[in-house]
């Protein structure tokens, strides 16, 4: 006898859903039972993913998670499509290359705090209304295991981490008693597009070497590690958590 998916009946909104770890969060919600819109600014991305999913379960919105208007159109698109809105993951982001905080250029430290920060501001303007109208509901950002624990060379993406984490803490508070849950996730560092700008623009076997010395169970983090933790969080087992930072770091912030 099969068992019911732990995101059966479930609609997501996942942004940067057409790769790496919003990819991986996709795939995770699709095969739990969820339906997913991906909110990626790159539409043939989502539309591969969606292609290879079931396209009735998965649609692609193409947008920027900058904007509000972009994410009006996000939220109306997920309920035409699918009727309802149960979830949504702020996984989008940016990082810079890893290099002395002082030579980062103003326009990265600019563009790292836009897309990195803002989202969490529009997500909750625009969907707190559709969730009080549900009676609750759930997001889930993606931060970093560098918010709790910021390292050399990478501190304006480890602030707009912490960023994430402060307001996931406070709309958890401002928001529980709409039956809205707040969560994060800290991933340690991934094998995705965003590991040579980490390595500090070049991804090299020695580079992997170093950061795998940094992480006690001896591996980067996968799309899949990505998607168990945040399908946790999202589904009704994780009923009582609320305004956690839930690291997969492989025990990173332990040395
Ligand atoms: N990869 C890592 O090592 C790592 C570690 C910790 C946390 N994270 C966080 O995980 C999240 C996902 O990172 P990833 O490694 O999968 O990145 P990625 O670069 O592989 O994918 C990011 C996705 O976000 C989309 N995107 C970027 N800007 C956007 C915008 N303005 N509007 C809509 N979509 C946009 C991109 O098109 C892409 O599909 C990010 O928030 C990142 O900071 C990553």
């Amino acid at each position: 006898m099969s068992h019911p998916g732990r995101l059966e009946g479930k609609v997501a909104i996942v942004t940067g859903g057409g790769l790496g770890l919003g990819e991986g969060i996709v795939r995770k919600f699709v095969h739990e039972g969820a339906r997913v819109l991906i909110f990626d600014i790159h539409k043939a991305n989502g539309e591969k993913v969606a292609a290879s999913l079931d396209p009735k379960a998965v649609k692609a919105y193409e947008g920027d998670v900058t904007k509000t208007s972009d994410w009006e159109a996000a939220v109306k698109h997920a309920l035409d499509a699918f009727g309802k809105l149960d979830i949504v993951v702020n996984n989008a982001g940016v990082v810079h290359n890893a290099q002395a905080s002082d030579t980062v250029p103003l326009e990265e430290y600019e563009r790292i705090m836009k897309i990195n920060v803002s989202p969490l501001y529009h997500s909750a303007k625009a969907v707190r209304p559709v969730f009080q109208k549900a009676g609750g509901g759930v997001f889930v950002n993606v931060s970093s295991i560098s918010a709790p624990r910021p390292r050399p060379n990478l501190v304006w993406y480890a602030g707009s981490k912490g960023a994430v984490s402060a307001v996931t803490k406070g709309l958890a508070a401002e928001f529980a008693k709409e039956n809205v849950r707040v969560n994060a996730i800290c991933p340690v560092a991934a094998a995705t597009g965003m590991l040579a700008s980490v390595l500090g623009g070049t991804d090299t076997e020695e580079g992997r070497a170093g950061l795998i010395k940094g992480i006690p169970l001896g591996r980067t983090a996968t799309p899949q590690d990505i998607g168990n933790a945040a399908a946790f969080l999202a589904s009704d087992e994780a009923s009582l958590i609320t305004g956690i930072e839930l690291y997969v770091d492989g025990g990173r912030s332990l040395q």
